[in-house]
Order: C-alpha cells, then sequence, then structure tokens
C-alpha cells in the first residue's frame, strides 16, 4: 500500500503531457474541467475535501480557502510566482506550499530578449506601416531604433530568471547592471538613470508593489525602455502610460499587466509604442511540459507528507527578496 492511496488531489485546470496520468496513479484526481479558473466560491466547494491542490497563478489561495479544506496537507502551484498564495496562511495551518523554479527560467529569459528587441528595433511599428500601406522607398531614416551592442540594461531582481537574462543580454554586447534590494530606492533610482533599457525580474510582494511608479520613471534615462515580463503590479501602469504619451519613455514592453487579463479598453492600451502580450513568458510546449511535472511532483510529496522537491520557504514577510526571481 502508498502513503497516497485513499488521498485525493483537486487541480484548478487541464495539464499537458502525461501529468494527469501520473497523478492519478498515486491518488484520486479531480481536475476543473473549464479554460477559465473556478470562482472562488466554487473553487472553495471543490477543494473542500481534498488532501492536495495544485493551483494555477490565478487562483488566489488566501485564509477562506484553506479553512474550506481541512484535510488539505499541501499547495502546489503551477508557476515560480506564488503571490496568489498567502504564504503566511499556510505555514500557520503547517501547508508547505511548492513553486516551479527553474524549468522556466530559459523560456522566460528568451521571450524578455524578444520584448527587449521588439521594443528597441521598433519591430510593432515596421509591422503596422507594411499592414497599413505606409511602406514607402527604402529610407536611410526610418523606424531608427536602439542598437543593443554597448547600451546599458538594468535588471531589476537578480535571481534565475534575471541572470540568464543577463547571460543573453551580454551575449548581444550589453552592458548589464544588476539591481538587488540593498540600498533601496535610491539604488534603483540611480541604476534606472544610467541604463537605456530597464528590466523586471523581480517577485511582487508588499515591498515591490509600485516600485517602478512615477518617480522611478522620472528617474529613467529620457528615452529609455522598460520591459516587464515579472508581475504587473510591479509598475504603475497609469504613470507608465503617462511617460509613454509625454515622450519620456521611448517604449514599454509587457508580458505581465494588472489587472489580466487587461480590457482592450483599458486607458494602459491607448498609449503610445508599447507592445502588451498576454502572458506568455513561460509559455512553450516543453517549458509548461516540465511545468506540470514538477507541480505532480511537489503535489504528491505534499500529499504523502514528504519534503516537496520545490518548497517556497515560509515568509519572513510574504514573498522573497526582490532580488530573487519572481518567488
Ligand atoms: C510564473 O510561473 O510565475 C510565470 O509568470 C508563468 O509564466
Amino acid at each position: 500500500m502508498s502513503p497516497t492511496d485513499g488521498l485525493s488531489v483537486f487541480v484548478t485546470r487541464r495539464l499537458p503531457g502525461e501529468a494527469i496520468a501520473r497523478l492519478a496513479q498515486a491518488c484520486a484526481v479531480a481536475v476543473w474541467p473549464e479554460e477559465t479558473p473556478p470562482a472562488p466560491a466554487e473553487l472553495r466547494a471543490r477543494a473542500a475535501g481534498a488532501d492536495g491542490l495544485l493551483c494555477m497563478l490565478t487562483d488566489r489561495v488566501d485564509g477562506a480557502l484553506l479553512d474550506a479544506c481541512p484535510r488539505l496537507r499541501v499547495v502546489s502551484n503551477l508557476a515560480v510566482g506564488y503571490d496568489n498564495v498567502d504564504l503566511a496562511a499556510c505555514a500557520a495551518r503547517g501547508i508547505p506550499v511548492g513553486n516551479t523554479p527553474d524549468v522556466l527560467t530559459d523560456a522566460t529569459a528568451d521571450l524578455t530578449l524578444a520584448l527587449i528587441l521588439a521594443a528597441a528595433r521598433r519591430l510593432p511599428e515596421g509591422i503596422a506601416a507594411v499592414r497599413d500601406g505606409a511602406w514607402g522607398p527604402w529610407r536611410l531614416d526610418w523606424l531608427l531604433g536602439l542598437e543593443l551592442r554597448g547600451a546599458s540594461l538594468a535588471i531589476v531582481g537578480m535571481g534565475r530568471i534575471g541572470r540568464a537574462v543577463g547571460d543573453r543580454a551580454r551575449a548581444f554586447g550589453m552592458d548589464v547592471i544588476g539591481v538587488g534590494r540593498e540600498g533601496g530606492r535610491a539604488s534603483l533610482h540611480a541604476a534606472v538613470a544610467r541604463a537605456d533599457l530597464v528590466s523586471l525580474h523581480c517577485p511582487l510582494t508588499p515591498e515591490t508593489r509600485g516600485l517602478i511608479d512615477a518617480e522611478a520613471l522620472a528617474a529613467m534615462k529620457p528615452g529609455a525602455i522598460l520591459v516587464n515580463t515579472a508581475r504587473g503590479g510591479i509598475v504603475d501602469q497609469v504613470a507608465l502610460a503617462e511617460a509613454l504619451r509625454s515622450g519620456r519613455l521611448a517604449a514599454a514592453a509587457l508580458d505581465v499587466t494588472d489587472p489580466e487579463p487587461l480590457s482592450p479598453d483599458d486607458p494602459l492600451l491607448a498609449a503610445p509604442n508599447l507592445i502588451v502580450l498576454p502572458h506568455l513568458g513561460s509559455a512553450t510546449t516543453l517549458t509548461r511540459a516540465r511545468m506540470a511535472d514538477l507541480a505532480v511532483s511537489n503535489v504528491l510529496a505534499g500529499i504523502a507528507r514528504e519534503p516537496l522537491p520545490h518548497q517556497v520557504l515560509a515568509p519572513p514577510s510574504a514573498g522573497t527578496a526582490p532580488d530573487t526571481d519572481r518567488g
């Protein structure tokens, strides 16, 4: 008899590959069948009798949910970031929380470089010009962008993903300025003032919410580019729209926003020189399968009351330091 016999796991979305089959070999599994996340009341009802919860970054795991799930032994978040999980509430109930670092580092760093290149070389404007019939004879001075070799890139949060972005940026000949939490906002502002591009890779915590506010944007070099593949809440979007409208920033490229999804009539989308992607950082077939696999390993270990392969450390203050990855 295995230690997980008779136990059950609720999974809040269908998973790619063989992940569900692997889970089902060890315990009873119920899977939320919809494409959209369960509403909080639905999540509470479905997870109420479960021993393990395998959830997505779109599911809020808080005290109310945990109170509705008295059998819960583990929360396995299928993401590296875990700002959707109340770590203190989990720790208070002795429930370990797992996440999925490492396996998505390359995919997310690659997408960051794609955004850096798209914004620096003005790809959306070029694509639009071709489609709109605005492509005239070749011109020496049309759609000139920023050359990456010799440009400086401030990376806010030198965790796994930040470091992987740094490696890629150096391969393009960029000068990398790593920004950690030491020195606080003053050193952040000093670093972004020196950079042609600023890329965000810190987790969303109470400390980093709104970190890139009007003041931080004003500290950036005139004509600089902001890239965010971390979490939308790190950037004050009203201040960002203003910085783009005024021409203070040349461009911004975001894979994440607050909220997600962003409504098509959100005022941010009216700002010029803005690229917004729908949270695609880890969206490769291989990476998503690996994330699912790791989330299954975490939940299986948790229901068996074994150490999780990747356990998020409980807070001092919820979340991790801003100089680590998004979680
Ligand atoms: C994560 O894992 O936190 C990512 O944002 C998902 O792409």
